[in-house]
C-alpha cells in the first residue's frame, strides 16, 4: 500500500484530494480540461490516465457513471482512496482500472465522453530522468507518441453520439497531430485555450465522421 498520511491534500469543488509524490498533481492542463467538460446526468464517461482521480471524481460528482484507468500503479491506488474518501459527494458511480490506454476496457463497453490529459510533452533521452513522474509528462519526441495511440483506439469505444476530449500542447506537433485525427476519420474542433508561459494549451473535443 502507498503512504497517503505523508502527501500533500487540496479541495476542489468540494471533493478532498489525497496527493502522492509518484502521482502527477493536478496542474493547469487538468483545469482547462474539467472547464472544456460538457458532462450530463447518467453519461457514461472513460476517463484515460486519471492520476489521483480528480477529473473522473468530478465526473462522478456530477452524476456520471465513470470508469478510470491508468498505468502508474501508484496512481491506481491513489484514485481508489480518493475514491473511498470522497463517496458521499459522489451522486454517479467510479471504477478504477489498471492499464495501457484502452486494455482494460471490455469489448462492448463503450462511452458517451472520453477524456484524456496524456503524457504530451516533447521529450528527448537526455530530458528523461526516469519513474512515473516521467510516464505523466513524456510525449515522446514530437510530443505525440501516447496521443497518437490514443487517437487509433478511441472510436471503437465511442458511442453513436460519444465524443473525446485531450490535451494538446503548443510544443507538440500539430500538423501530424491533425494527421492523424484526419486519418481514423475524427471530426475535431478546439474548445478552449489557454495562454501559459511557455506554451499555449488547447482541449480537443472530437467525433467520429459517419
Ligand atoms: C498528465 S498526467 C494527467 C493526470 C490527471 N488525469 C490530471 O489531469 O491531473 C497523465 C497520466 O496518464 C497516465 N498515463 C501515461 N501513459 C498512459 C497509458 N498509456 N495508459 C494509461 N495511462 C497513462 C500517467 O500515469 C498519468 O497519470
Amino acid at each position: 500500500m502507498i503512504d497517503i498520511i505523508s502527501s500533500k491534500t487540496f479541495h476542489f469543488n468540494g471533493l478532498v484530494i489525497d496527493l502522492h509524490p509518484e502521482v502527477y498533481e493536478p496542474a493547469e492542463d487538468s483545469f482547462l480540461l474539467i472547464e472544456a467538460l460538457k458532462i450530463n446526468y447518467g453519461d457514461k464517461i472513460l476517463e484515460i490516465g486519471t492520476g489521483c482521480g480528480l477529473i473522473a471524481l468530478e465526473c462522478a460528482r456530477c452524476e456520471a457513471q465513470t470508469i478510470c484507468t491508468d498505468v502508474n500503479p501508484f496512481a491506481i491506488q491513489l484514485a481508489r482512496h480518493n475514491s473511498e474518501r470522497n463517496r458521499q459527494m459522489l451522486k454517479g458511480t467510479i471504477e478504477v482500472r489498471d492499464g495501457d490506454l484502452f486494455s482494460a476496457i471490455k469489448e462492448r463497453e463503450i462511452f458517451d465522453i472520453v477524456i484524456f490529459n496524456p503524457p504530451y510533452l516533447p521529450t528527448s533521452n537526455e530530458k528523461k530522468v526516469g519513474g512515473w513522474l516521467d510516464v505523466a509528462t513524456d510525449g515522446g519526441k514530437d510530443g505525440l507518441q501516447v496521443i497518437k495511440r490514443f487517437i487509433e483506439g478511441i472510436k471503437k469505444y465511442l458511442s453513436q453520439n460519444g465524443r473525446a476530449y485531450f490535451v494538446f500542447s503548443s510544443l507538440s506537433d500539430r500538423t501530424k497531430l491533425e494527421e492523424y485525427l484526419d486519418k481514423e476519420r475524427l471530426t475535431y474542433e478546439i474548445v478552449l485555450s489557454q495562454q501559459f508561459d511557455f506554451e499555449v494549451i488547447d482541449i480537443y473535443c472530437v467525433t467520429p465522421k459517419y
